[in-house]
């Protein structure tokens, strides 16, 4: 029997589907998101650090070239003799001082812990430069004449080189920093490329699974298709068969009725013919007792044809069933077996109720037809039991004989399939218990609506 898939199982694959694939798409949109932001940050980063690393090395420049300057512009003012030129160097001079100051202030502002130190180490030398030249910017002509040299050998340049050693070390530092911002972002693509890995790791992974189920899903569902769709040709093919049958058997007892008519009513009514010729001779030769013999003869001719027809009325049709009931016709159709056979039929019958169903009569008589018909002719059985019973919700009927039995399995006719689908059309039971020697039992369950 083909039966749908249970309604729990169509929803957890619906479940599992809906939530792999949703499962599926949250990961692929995270790892992508994650993926875009993580490039983001890194790609903010890397400008930040260049721009910070770029903006020092620039302002360090400008304070480099001023401090080499300025050294140039005492020297040039120390050794001028023209006071109108050296005013102008002094002038200078001031100038450079006043851009080294503020280049000194946009430093201090992105100083960062390491380079402390050292620029205030390049601060103080500085402040200890300009407190060394201040009174010499004051000196006469004479003065820078006579002291200017020296002076500038033993206290400008050497001040000068070491304030850009200091200088050059702290730019040595910017450049440190720059690594370790380089270092920093590496980190972080590193973090990220992991982080990517194990999303799509799982992607794919939870992609796989997907594919799995999926494939394993559908190749069922193909196969259940292709299994129902066998079933479903089977079925037809076998109602066609049945159909055949069905109609062939109906032919049958067409014939049977046929031959039965022409043999024992046609017979019968020739009989009471030639027996009414036979009359009328007598009555013409006034042979007064011998036509009352006559007469019963005919007698009981014609009442042997009405019992024949009766007989085969109640063969189509048993009116019995709906004059009667139930119980009383089955009742008949044993004596009549009995009659026929000399088999011993017992009709049993339990509560049955004589408001059962057309249907369910129907059923039952002609289902104990059939069974004395099959044991007359195939059991040789000499007792047979026939049991009615009505239990709440249900009707049962079971048919036994003692007769040589046969195997259920093997042989099967219209008869036995007939009843099946009798049965089986009022949505009941039917099963046979026979093996060979063993007699047969044919037992049938046929459901009641509870208020009948
Ligand atoms: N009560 C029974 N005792 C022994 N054999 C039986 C009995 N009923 C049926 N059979 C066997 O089962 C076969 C199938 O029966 P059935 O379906 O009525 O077809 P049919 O009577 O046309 O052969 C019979 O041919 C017979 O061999
Ligand atoms: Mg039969």
């Amino acid at each position: 029997m083909p039966t749908a898939p249970p309604a729990y199982k169509i929803v957890n694959s619906r479940l599992v589907l809906t939530a792999g694939f949703g499962g599926l798409l949250l990961l692929m949109a995270f790892a992508g998101f994650d993926g875009i932001q993580a490039l983001q940050q890194i790609q903010t980063a890397n400008d930040s650090i260049r721009e910070e690393f770029l903006l020092r090395t620039r302002v360090l420049e400008r304070i480099r070239a001023d401090v080499y300057v300025s050294g140039t512009y005492v020297r040039d003012y120390l050794l001028e003799r023209e006071s109108g030129k050296a005013q102008g160097h002094q002038y200078s001079l001031r100038e450079t001082r006043s851009d080294m100051d503020a280049a000194l202030q946009q430093y201090r502002a992105l100083l960062n812990a390491e380079e402390s130190r050292p620029f205030q180490v390049l601060t103080q030398e500085l402040g200890a430069y300009w407190g060394v030249l201040e009174p010499a910017l004051r000196w006469t002509a004479a003065q820078r004449q006579r002291d200017g040299y020296t002076f500038l050998r033993d206290e400008v340049f050497p001040r000068r080189t070491s304030m850009l050693g200091i200088a050059d070390q702290i730019g040595a530092i910017n450049e440190s920093q720059l690594k370790a911002g380089r270092l920093k972002v590496e980190e972080t693509f590193r973090q990220s490329r992991r982080r990517l890995t194990i999303t799509i790791g799982l992607t794919i992974a939870l992609g796989l699974l997907l594919a799995a189920f999926s494939t394993r899903h559908i190749l069922r569902l193909e196969n259940e298709t292709a299994e129902r769709y066998r079933e479903i040709s089977g079925a037809r093919a076998e109602l066609k068969l049945l159909s055949a049958r069905l109609v062939a058997a109906q032919e049958n007892e067409r014939r049977s009725i046929s031959r039965e008519l022409h043999d024992e009513v046609g017979q019968a009514l020739t009989g009471v013919l030639v027996e009414m010729a036979n009359l009328s001779t007598l009555i013409r030769e006034k042979d007064t007792d011998r036509v009352a013999a006559k007469a019963d003869e005919i007698k009981k001719l014609v009442e042997n044809s009405i019992s024949v027809v009766r007989n085969m009325a109640l063969l189509l049709r048993p009116s019995m069933l709906d004059d009667l009931g139930l119980v009383p016709a089955l009742q008949w159709q044993a004596r009549e077996v009995s009659k026929r056979s000399g088999i011993w039929v017992k009709v049993s019958a339990e509560q049955v109720s004589e408001e059962l169903p057309e249907e369910h009569k129907t059923c039952i008589y002609r289902i104990v037809q059939e069974a004395l018909h099959n044991i007359v002719q195939h059991a040789a059985a000499r007792h047979v039991s026939v049991t009615v019973r009505q239990e709440p919700g249900r009707l049962l009927l079971a048919i036994q004989d003692d007769g040589k039995g046969f195997q259920p399995q093997q042989e099967r006719g219209m008869g036995l399939v007939g009843i099946e689908e009798r049965v089986s059309y009022l949505g009941g039971k039917f099963e046979v218990d026979s093996a060979p020697g063993r007699g047969a039992t044919l037992n049938v369950m046929l459901p009641l609506a509870e208020a009948a």
